[in-house]
């Protein structure tokens, strides 16, 4: 992980100490009257899980096993910010549903100290359960976690009145509010990580400009690769809030998932404004022939495709920068190795696959977006080729390629369409 632990001039004072809870942040009354009755009874109703070896109960709150690999890979990635910081982190999950989330990062993230939150309050006995069989609530004197129900937005304004900052916050949010960007950004610490999440298919298919437009600052339009779009909505939102802030932000990994659809990323926070004008603008494809390109602020008004068409559809501002980043996906999958969790059976657990993948996409020479295969063999009237029979072309060819971990019947490359077409056609005569 870059060495970004600089301390902004707002965060020189000393964070207050954490026991007990500030005056402001304590429960409201109704959530410390729960009757040892009722949380049995909620109790009763509890489904068991394991993650990893981690151990906890579900019952009927929301829990989801196909993000377990999400989960996974923010594990990785607090363990090395662990490592690197040589001391227990300080993590704020922001909508912690049953607590998994908190149980896997004091048990095996590097956790010193986890505040789970979650704005509904019947899942309390959930998650007391849970953290209290993960790990006991004071260690030492030193609070080791704690639990309120607060909505996310509050609960960050609060920390950042109070001087509460984390090295990691985890916000695991359903549809698209970004509401809440700049709070949170607010309660990380220079260095420190902020994991967000967007369900929103909608926006990043460009089915609602007007609202990807409102929440993440970004026009987006249909796009054959509109699923690495949402990851790049996502990550510009935070690019833009960040910057209001005097911060920066860049993604330490980025990971879309079909299950929903859900596009997550994880990020960074550096102090200052970072030049990312390079890496933040537009992305434009042409319906004619095929071909994808970025455009930056000063192309603006002059955009056309190389085919000579000017029906160019253009999404942006967004993210256009890698992203991941290769350092840390590497150190990821070291970790994974090291804790036998790269190689398994299951298909859709192989984190070993996910993760060589994700640094093929790190290649620099990489432009934003996918080509389906389909569709180049479609505009070249032949069958598809196999992805790796067409990748292995191209490199030998002297082009940057590699396959997405967004689409697996695509390639990235940074062919443009016209050639594609005819290596496909090579390929296939
Ligand atoms: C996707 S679930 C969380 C799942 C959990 N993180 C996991 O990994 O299994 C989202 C949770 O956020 C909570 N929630 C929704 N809006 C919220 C808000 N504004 N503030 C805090 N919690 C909220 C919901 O009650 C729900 O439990
Ligand atoms: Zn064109």
């Amino acid at each position: 992980m870059t060495s970004l632990f600089l301390v902004s001039p707002h965060r020189t004072l000393p964070p207050l100490s954490f026991t007990p809870l500030s005056k402001s942040l304590q429960l409201p009354p109704r959530c410390q009257i729960q009757t040892r009755a009722r949380i049995e009874a909620q109790l009763t109703a509890s489904t068991s899980e394991s993650e990893r070896g981690v151990e906890f109960t579900t019952g009927d709150l929301f829990y989801r096993r196909e993000s377990a690999t999400a989960r996974d890979l923010a594990i990785l990635s607090s363990s090395i910010s662990h490592r690197h910081l040589g001391r227990g982190l300080r993590v704020l999950d922001a909508m912690c549903g049953c607590a998994v989330r908190s149980v896997r990062y004091l048990s095996q993230g590097g956790a010193e100290f986890v505040w789970a939150n979650d704005a509904f309050e019947g899942c309390r006995p959930r998650i007391l359960a849970n953290l209290s069989s993960a790990a006991p609530r004071f260690s030492r004197d030193a609070r080791r976690w704690v639990v309120t129900h607060f909505h996310a937005n509050r609960l960050f304004s609060e920390c950042y009145l109070q001087k509460e900052f984390f090295d990691l916050v985890d916000i695991d949010s359903f549809g698209g509010d970004s509401s809440f960007l700049r709070s949170a950004l607010c309660v990380v610490k220079i260095g420190g990580l902020l994991y967000l999440t967007s369900t929103d298919g909608r926006s990043s298919g460009g089915h609602r400009p007007s609202r990807s437009l409102a929440s993440y600052g970004a026009y987006v339009r249909p796009m054959p690769f509109s699923n690495e779009i949402g990851l790049r909505m996502l990550i510009g939102g935070a690019v833009r809030e960040a910057s209001a802030l005097g911060f920066h932000v860049s993604p330490v990994f980025s990971y879309y998932s079909y299950h929903g659809p859900v596009f997550r990323v994880m990020l960074q926070l550096g102090n200052g404004k970072d030049d990312h004008m390079s890496r933040y603008g537009f992305i434009g494809y042409c319906n004619k022939c095929g071909h994808s390109q970025t455009f930056s602020w000063d192309e603006l008004g002059q955009i056309s495709c190389p085919c000579g068409s000017t029906k160019v559809v253009v999404s942006g501002p967004l993210w256009t920068g890698p992203l991941h980043s290769a350092e840390n996906v590497r150190e990821m999958l070291e970790l994974a190795r090291e804790w036998g969790w790269a190689y398994t059976n299951s298909k859709n657990d192989d984190l070993d696959k996910l993760l060589n993948l994700m640094i093929d996409e790190c290649d620099p020479q990489l432009p934003p977006g996918y080509i389906k295969v389909d569709e180049i063999a479609r505009r070249a009237k032949v069958n598809s080729p196999p992805v790796s029979t067409l990748i292995h072309a191209l490199q030998v060819e002297g082009y940057a390629a590699s396959r997405s971990h967004v689409e697996p019947n695509a390639i990235k490359t940074n062919c443009p369409m016209a050639s594609c077409i005819n290596f496909v056609l090579k390929i296939r005569t």
